[in-house]
């Protein structure tokens, strides 16, 4: 049985800007329908030439120099930072998405009387941290409830309050791309001067974001989904007013003149500019950094925008389908175009998980809902051979 079927997880279209199928840049068998980046990107061609040409240098060290621990890590911060509209300096390189909201959690105070604001149902890198610091200070967890009229952010707008001291949420929801409008929550955070804190994770690299206009305070993204790149690897934004904040850690390399190695135990009070204090410990990364470079310039290639009107055109075709055998999906303007949710009345069909299986066709389960998350590589034979199962049990 595909582990992949088991997996529990929790600007519109246009043919403008509609790319052309890209499966030839990957290496996907014909026979599997692989319709869960939203669980584990599968790798192009070139970010695993990029990982192997990285781990056959990494073999040779008298080629890897000083200058080495940068480059590459100035030279992907600045791709992440493109793709959110942000500026290099604001990025800081980290391991996962719970240490990027470890460092917010470190830095936004909470007191007693104070609530922290999170979604229903909420990935655990973006919750488990804010528990402990409630707990630890007396503040108090809001959870958003899962609106049954299907608009969060209306819901989010209803919780957000002067008590709040921090609103961490993500722009669509893990589970079924449940869409947030964070130009709207972010507006109303400035406001009322409450930080903004975003796991960006399902939708950085496929949904258009821009830091200008939403105004985080902190902003995190795993590299291993949409940005289609290496796991154990996420991208921190920091806002600047937040740059002079206490990091999780002190390693060398964050500090100011790191890089003359001679002069190491000359040891430094200063950091590196701007968010680069909140880099973890050997964030050069010689094997990974490489690898999430070569993915982020194709999908600057590609372009966001083009990405995204691109999977809302697929997702609409699988939305109107999966109507049509009487399954349940969110309206195109409360989800993310890159994502469906297909809901069963009564709970998913018996047998249905390992029919997919069978099938080789890939998604995510969760309570009553599948998961059903496409990308570039997908073929209209993958969406029929998941309407065939799907069919096969109706
Ligand atoms: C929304 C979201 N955030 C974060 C992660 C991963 O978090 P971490 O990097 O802390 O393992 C996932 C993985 O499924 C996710 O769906």
């Amino acid at each position: 049985m595909l582990a992949c079927a088991l997996g529990r997880a929790g600007a519109r279209g246009s043919n403008r800007s509609m790319i052309p199928n890209q499966r030839h840049l990957f290496e996907l068998p014909d026979d599997v329908a692989y319709l869960n980046c939203a669980y584990l990107s599968p790798l192009m061609k070139a970010v695993k030439n990029a990982g192997s040409e990285a781990l056959a240098r990494r073999g040779r060290p008298w080629e890897i120099t000083a200058r080495d621990f940068f480059t590459t890590s100035e030279s992907t911060r600045a791709l992440f930072a493109r793709i959110i509209n942000a500026h290099p300096d604001d990025i800081a390189i980290v391991p996962a998405v719970s240490y990027g909201i470890a460092t917010a959690v470190r830095n936004v105070p909470l007191a007693s009387g104070q609530t922290v604001v999170l979604l229903a149902e909420q990935f655990p890198s973006n919750v488990y941290a804010w528990r402990e610091a409630a707990r630890v200070t007396g503040a108090e967890i809001v959870t958003v409830p899962r609106p049954a009229h299907g608009d969060w952010t209306r819901a989010i707008l209803d919780v957000v309050d002067e008590r709040a001291a921090a609103v961490a949420l993500a722009n669509c929801h893990w589970t079924d791309g449940g869409l947030v409008d964070l130009v709207r929550i972010g507006a109303r955070c400035r406001e009322l001067e409450v930080p903004l804190v975003l796991d960006l994770t399902q939708s950085a690299g496929v949904l258009p974001f821009d830091v200008a206009a939403v105004q985080p305070d902190f902003a995190v993204a795993a590299s291993y989904k949409w940005l289609l790149g290496p796991y154990s690897l996420a991208f921190l934004y920091v806002a600047p007013r937040w740059q002079r904040g206490e990091p999780l850690e002190h390693n060398w390399i964050a500090r100011q003149r790191s890089e003359d190695f001679a002069g190491l135990v000359d040891y430094q009070d200063d950091f590196q500019a701007g968010a680069r204090r909140f880099d973890v410990g050997e964030q050069s990364n010689f094997q990974l950094l490489p690898m999430a470079e070569a993915a982020m310039r194709q999908i600057l290639d590609w372009g966001v925008t083009a990405i995204a009107e691109t999977l809302a055109q697929k997702t609409a075709s699988i939305a109107q389908r999966a109507g049509e055998l009487g399954l349940g999906v969110a309206s195109a303007k409360q989800r993310a175009g890159h994502f469906v949710g297909l809901r069963f009345d009564g709970g998913v069909p018996a047998g249905l998980l390992e029919k997919l299986s069978t099938a080789k066709v890939c998604v995510s389960v969760r309570g009553d809902s599948v998961r059903v998350t496409p990308h570039l590589y997908t073929t209209d034979a993958d969406v029929d051979r998941l309407f065939n199962v799907l069919a096969s049990v109706l």
